[in-house]
């Protein structure tokens, strides 16, 4: 990988960015500058969700900005109280309208299970599967796929689905791991992209990284990025700022040593932001972390 426009292959042959601008949650509330300084600095591939509530500003930069829509790579998700067959669907021509686009790069599952006392999760989650998979069939999207989905889960649909999943977004930053779910994804030709790849502020305090970051003479953020570029994992990295936005990216001009790689993928694994699938299920969006 060269630079962050540089593409990773995915399994169905669609060529992915090996690094996403995420639009979850943005400091300072103002995610119409954020995304058109997000362009402005480079970005094209946007990750959103119906849950962030950043899909219209999203839509409205990108339309200002003159960009074809083509050069853009744009993914979204359906949120718990849009799965099923019909809930999916509809949510999808939501999603479109919101972004003012007619195809979308990639549609997740955002989250495998329903609502608190949901037993039928994983007939729900075939159901919306099937959707999606209509979808893909009729060009609609370019690819399907999941979003923190721990390998149970991510089972029931390879086991069952006509089409395979092409990405897993999961947590994922030193200090958060998760080998186990990483290493299904692999073995699955699943690529797996990081959300809060940072770790938001407690990482970047980490002193350990701060150690690494005086060494190879970047910032915590850059530390944290190359070592998912060079998992091979997708980051999804959020800034409100044009400098952050830019830095982000410049992380194409070092290696960290096999040596050091070991060092941070066996970190304290103690710095878990979200919330666990099969036991912290959200009754309302508002609720939500992520
Ligand atoms: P800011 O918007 O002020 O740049 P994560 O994606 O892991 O959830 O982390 C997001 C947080 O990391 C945001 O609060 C963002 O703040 C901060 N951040 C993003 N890039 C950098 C950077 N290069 N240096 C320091 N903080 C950063």
């Amino acid at each position: 990988m060269e630079s962050a426009r540089s593409c990773y292959t995915l399994s169905n042959g669609v060529a992915i960015p090996c690094i996403g601008f995420g639009t979850y949650n943005a400091k300072g509330g103002d995610n119409l500058a954020i995304n058109r300084t997000a362009i402005e600095a480079g970005y094209r591939y946007f990750d959103t969700a119906s849950l962030y509530e950043t899909e219209r500003v999203l839509g409205q930069a990108i339309k200002e900005s003159g960009i074809p829509r083509k050069e853009f790579f744009i993914v979204s998700k359906l949120w718990i109280d849009e799965r099923g067959y019909q809930g999916a669907k509809e949510a999808f021509e939501r999603s479109l309208d919101r972004l003012q686009t007619d195809y979308l790069d990639l549609y997740l599952i955002h989250w495998p299970r329903g609502m608190e006392g949901d037993t039928d999760w994983k007939e729900t989650d075939l159901e919306t599967w099937r959707a999606m998979e209509e979808l893909c069939e009729a060009g609609r999207v370019r690819g399907i796929g999941l979003s923190n989905f721990l390998p149970h889960h991510a089972d029931v649909i390879l086991k069952n689905g006509k089409i395979k999943p092409v990405v897993d977004q999961l947590e994922v930053h030193p200090g958060y791991t998760q080998e186990a779910a990483v290493r299904y994804c692999e073995e699955n030709g699943i690529r797996v992209q990081a959300w809060s790849p940072l770790g938001r502020s407690a990482m970047l305090e980490n002193p350990i990284l701060k150690c690494y970051a005086e060494k190879y003479g970047k910032s915590v953020a850059q530390i944290c990025l190359r070592f998912l570029l060079q998992k091979g994992i997708i980051p999804l990295v959020k800034s409100s700022t044009l400098e952050r936005m830019k830095q982000n990216q410049d992380i194409f001009d070092f290696e960290i040593t096999a040596e050091d790689m070991s060092v941070l993928n066996n970190m304290p694994q103690n710095t878990w932001l979200g919330e666990h699938p099969d036991f912290a299920i959200p009754k309302k969006r508002s609720n939500f972390a992520q």
